[in-house]
């Protein structure tokens, strides 16, 4: 039997990045004692009173079709979050409720790119972008990252042709944990005004900021037309498994994207959308106070003997492992069977970052330190080569 060409364009190297992860598991349920650095899924548990905002929904009977776009009352409240930190007016109408930011990428690619389109991603890039932005039929070009994985606007110039249609990126950067500049991002956008191009920006890690300052694209002059916001609560509030985020657009995106909901997903649940209403209101300051500890422990023994690129934002660490007689993903496979730990191979999110490891600091500070010490001894058990 023949499948369509999606098939094709959704597969590739999204799914393998993890494979050291899943051989990983496999180990551990075999009772090998394995640390994981491998997976960006916050370890805490979600906070109880959205969980009880959950339980007292479904109990209350919240368990029938909702509204496509997402309820007003939760639309509203993700509008009046963004305006406030992104200093733009937006508003409910600009807002759609899908689950997650993964299926607001992917309702904002298809909605806006198509066959023959380009779309630029900067090179690293979270592994999912290449099956979500090619899914329409697109061509991801993905543009190197500068010094210190750095948005290199110049770079980024010099690749739109007349068939650019978009720039995609994250900031916090997974897996750099690079956070974008004002200057940084006032390039892309005097570049995005220039040649009218969207931008769609990813700011799941937005709430986890460490150094310097979050800013959203979506605020800077010519911007509001053309910036597609993307974000969620899986990562500030210890929910990905709840399947909540949202895009934010220009107002006729937006209705593209909640058409687009009725075949695709009518709905997310009623009790879900609830807990996200009370998680908006709650702060995070607490969980990030604790990442912050947990990258710099991880920074602190590392770079005893390896270099570290310390994450401005975001859940990751990067640690550069070149030198040692073997590729980063020879050096992942050769951590987990000889020191048992997981880590990703950072080349599997772009070839620039070939020679690096992903470290996800979502475990507690006793694993995490010895974790760690484990890749330091086996980075110190390999010859150093140039
Ligand atoms: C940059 C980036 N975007 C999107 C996602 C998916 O997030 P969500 O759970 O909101 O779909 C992730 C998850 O790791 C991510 O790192």
């Amino acid at each position: 039997m023949r499948f369509s060409s999606l098939v094709e364009r959704i597969g590739g190297q999204g799914a393998e990045a993890w494979q050291v992860h899943f051989d990983a598991t496999r180990r551990a349920e075999a009772g090998e004692d394995v640390i994981f650095f491998s997976i960006g899924d916050p370890d805490f548990a979600t906070p109880a009173p959205i969980v009880e905002r959950a339980v007292a929904a479904l109990r209350a009977g919240d368990t029938h079709y909702t509204e496509l776009e997402g309820r007003l009352e939760l639309r509203a409240a993700i509008a009046d979050r963004f305006a406030k930190r992104a200093g733009v007016a937006v508003a409910a109408d600009n807002v759609v409720v899908v689950p997650g930011t993964q299926n607001a990428l992917f309702a904002a690619s298809l909605c806006l790119l198509d066959h023959g389109d380009e779309v630029l991603g900067f090179d690293p890039m979270y592994v999912t972008y290449e099956a979500t932005l090619r899914a329409g039929g697109a061509d991801l070009v993905p543009v190197p990252t500068g010094p210190g994985f750095r948005i290199d606007v110049e770079r980024v110039a010099a690749a739109i042709t007349p068939r650019t249609k978009a720039i995609a990126f994250a900031t916090p950067s997974n897996p750099t944990g690079v956070v974008a500049t004002a200057e940084e991002l006032n390039g892309l956008a005097g570049l995005a005004v220039e040649h009218d191009l969207w931008v769609i920006a990813d700011e799941v890690y937005a709430d986890l900021i460490y150094e310097g300052e979050h800013r959203s694209i979506a605020g800077l002059d010519g911007m509001a037309e053309r910036a597609v916001t993307v974000s969620s609560l899986s990562k500030s509030h210890a929910m990905t498994g709840w399947r909540c985020g949202w895009l934010i657009g220009p107002r006729d995106l937006a209705d593209h994207v909640a058409r687009l909901t009725l075949p695709m997903l009518y709905g997310i649940p009623g009790f879900v959308q609830e807990a996200a209403i009370e998680a908006l209101a709650m702060p995070v300051d607490e969980m990030r106070a604790t990442y912050r500890r947990r990258r710099d422990l991880a920074c602190k023994v590392l770079s005893a003997e390896l270099p570290v690129l310390s994450p401005e934002g975001g859940m990751y660490v990067m640690v550069d492992v070149r030198g040692r007689g073997l590729s980063s993903g020879e050096f992942s496979l050769a951590l987990l069977e000889r020191k048992g730990v997981s880590a990703l191979d950072a080349g599997a999110f772009g070839p620039n970052a070939e020679g690096w490891l992903r470290l996800a600091f979502t475990i507690g500070e006793e694993r995490l330190e010895e974790g760690c010490h484990r890749i330091v001894e086996m980075a110190r058990e390999l010859p150093v080569v140039d």
